[in-house]
């Protein structure tokens, strides 16, 4: 007889109890599940939780990114450097306004921009910046504002990946530069779909207000437009969901800082696997996933394959923006463009990571991958 099937062990997974079920069953009864008290609640806990003085729920981290492109004044012909070595909404946020992406290159330890290839990338077009905090690993803020500021940019960041990191010391979303942050059920916090756009301004958390609800404007009718907007709403369910995960965030952290140290633990010193960078001074991650880099010599492929034959899930994450097809057709970006994105693409592995995942099935994966690669 065959054994039976390992139970598999799944790339990702929410964190969800019956506060969640309580907070949407309310907002449910209350009647109000747009537009409705929920959304002001969160959006105030959000801003307190990270530090900024305004917050704008948003429908997903891409519409909060389109949303920032648009209050930066990008027009057609306009350039946006960003990264090639993250989610496409990153890059794709500057083409919905009609600007083309330029990729700069990134920094082979930390996989954020490198701020040297930004400034080399920068032309009389480039009008903004995104930064992407890729695996909640906070990227270089402060030489990119001090890019920024010389040559009068616009500094977005991407924090989709990183509630609860930490640059020098403080928490991202309090330093200043407009940023977004998602709640995808992979994230640190879900609100299933959803986002979140934190600023310093009152100007800007008034025109996203406004540009998230077809242009409305604060005073005025249902059917009164003073611009272009889009319904990037989140409604009054997802804002009660998001409320429920942020009281816990403080355990989701402790919970995923835990599983990585395992994961840590347990991988040190096997050949073949690199291990995520370790935080710093200036550096503190949020766990998103677990991405090892393999040895250029391993097949990852087949590692892979046996891995997923054992029941264990993993993931290419990231391939490079530049590369995916649509962007070549587009704008004709080949291989060598970003050599150290490019490279990294075809080495990193995502490892199942979820706030609920136990040691014993951390233990299997750690196992399915060392013999994999043996
Ligand atoms: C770096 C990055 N940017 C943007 C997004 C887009 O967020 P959403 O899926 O909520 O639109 C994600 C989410 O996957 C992401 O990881």
């Amino acid at each position: 007889m065959r054994p039976a099937p390992a139970r598999a062990i799944p790339l990702s997974s929410p964190y969800v109890d019956e506060r969640e079920e309580e907070l949407v069953l309310d907002v449910l009864r209350s009647g109000r599940l747009s537009l409705g008290p929920a959304i002001d609640r969160f959006e105030e806990l959000f801003a307190e939780r990270v530090g900024a003085p305004y917050a704008a729920a948003v429908s997903s981290g891409t519409a909060g990114l389109h949303l920032l492109t648009v209050c930066a004044g990008i027009q057609p012909g306009d350039e946006v450097i960003t990264t090639p070595f993250s989610f496409v909404s990153s890059a794709n946020c500057a083409i919905y306004e009609g600007a083309t992406p330029v990729f700069a290159d990134i920094d082979p330890r930390t996989f954020n921009l490198d701020p040297a290839a930004v400034e080399a990338a920068i032309t009389p077009r480039t009008r903004a910046i995104v930064a992407v905090d890729i695996f909640g690993y906070p990227c270089e803020i402060e030489p990119l504002r001090a890019l920024a500021q010389r040559y009068e940019l616009t500094l977005i960041e991407d924090a989709c990946e990183a509630l609860g990191a930490e640059y020098r010391g403080r928490s991202l979303g309090s330093l200043g530069p407009s940023a977004v942050f998602a709640f995808y059920p992979n994230k640190q916090i879900t609100t299933g779909e959803g986002g979140m756009v934190t600023t310093h301004s009152e100007k800007e958390w008034r025109v996203l207000r406004s540009l998230r609800n077809q242009g409305r404007a604060d005073a005025g009718g249902w059917l009164d437009h003073i611009r272009l907007g889009f319904n990037y709403r989140l409604d009054d369910l997802r804002a009660a969901l998001g409320i429920a995960q942020l009281e816990k965030l403080d355990r989701i952290l402790e919970l995923r800082g835990a599983a990585a140290a395992r994961y840590g633990e347990w991988l040190d010193g096997v050949e073949g696997v690199e291990l995520p960078l370790a935080d710093d001074v200036d550096h503190r991650r949020s766990w998103f996933v677990y991405v090892v880099k393999l040895a250029a010599e391993v097949d990852r492929e087949r590692v892979i394959a046996e891995l997923e034959a054992g029941g264990v899930a993993t993931s290419r994450y990231l391939p490079s923006i530049h590369l995916q097809a649509y962007m070549r057709e587009r704008y004709g970006f080949r291989e060598g463009l970003c050599p150290v994105s490019e490279d990294t693409s075809r080495r990193t592995l995502a490892l199942p990571f979820f706030t609920g995942i136990e040691p014993p099935d951390q233990e299997r994966v750690v196992e399915a991958l060392i013999d994999a690669i043996r």
